[in-house]
């Protein structure tokens, strides 16, 4: 089979796995402890994540590693969901948020999660901190970062949400920056220096391990248009 083949083949899946999720949703009772068991294969959605949040805004954080930014989450003001694909971080992240009602994490792509578990405009924040760069040149392709990335997110966002972004990957960062340029009649761009207190983040794994070997940092922050 060849690669549009295959392209098209995986298209037809998701989409009927995006049905399947969907018509799953009102036999599903929503409650924290409920989201807190359920693993990513078996969330239905879109969930009204509102619903657990209350009054309180929703962040979500891609590849969430040790967790720092999960438990640095102010459960007063708002709720976070992560997403860890590494088995090995998830259980981590887990563990050391088990308690927490207002955290919740799952192990699966972040990146497809938010079409399938976000309604519309509801994300205040996503967090996506060192993202795994895929620095060879034939894995390039498979940078997740993409307009198209950008442009879907959009829609999950709330207006005046932003996306945070951070990498010490100097073509990573060239890489966003030219994506980024595409997307600016939905977002109003900032790329500057990664200073995480200045989005009252904490250090995280990849930081402390990036800045040990002197690599410095930039932020991209993408601020959804009204
Ligand atoms: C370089 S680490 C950064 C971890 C953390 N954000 C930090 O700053 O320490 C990148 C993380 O993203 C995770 N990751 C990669 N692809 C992912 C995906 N599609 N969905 C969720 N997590 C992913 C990796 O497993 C890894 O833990």
């Amino acid at each position: 089979m060849n690669e549009q083949a295959w392209q098209f083949k995986r298209e037809v899946q998701d989409f009927w796995k995006k049905v399947i999720k969907r018509l799953q949703v009102p036999f599903f009772t929503l409650t924290a402890n409920n989201l807190k068991s359920t693993t990513y294969p078996d969330l239905p959605g879109p969930l009204d994540w509102q619903k657990i949040a209350g009054e309180r805004k929703i962040h979500v954080e891609i590849g969430s590693g040790h967790g720092e930014v999960l438990l640095a989450n102010n459960r007063m003001k708002s709720i976070v969901v992560g997403y860890e694909i590494k088995s090995r971080f998830f259980r981590l992240s887990q563990r050391k948020t088990r308690r927490r009602d207002d955290i919740f994490v799952y192990k699966g792509s972040g990146y497809e999660s938010l079409a399938l578990h976000f309604k519309n405009d509801t994300i205040s924040t996503l967090y996506i901190l060192f993202p795994d760069p895929w620095h060879k040149k034939k894995h390039a392709r498979r940078r997740p970062l993409t307009e198209k990335f950008f442009a879907r997110v959009a829609q999950k966002l709330k207006k005046g949400g932003t996306i945070i972004i951070a990498t010490d990957w100097q073509e990573y960062s060239d890489f966003i920056g030219s994506e980024v340029q595409k997307v600016t009649k939905q977002y109003e761009i900032t790329i500057c220096p990664y200073v995480p207190d200045d989005y009252s983040l904490p250090i995280t794994h990849y930081h402390r391990k990036w800045a040990r070997k002197g690599r410095s940092f930039t932020a991209f922050v993408l601020k959804k248009l009204g």
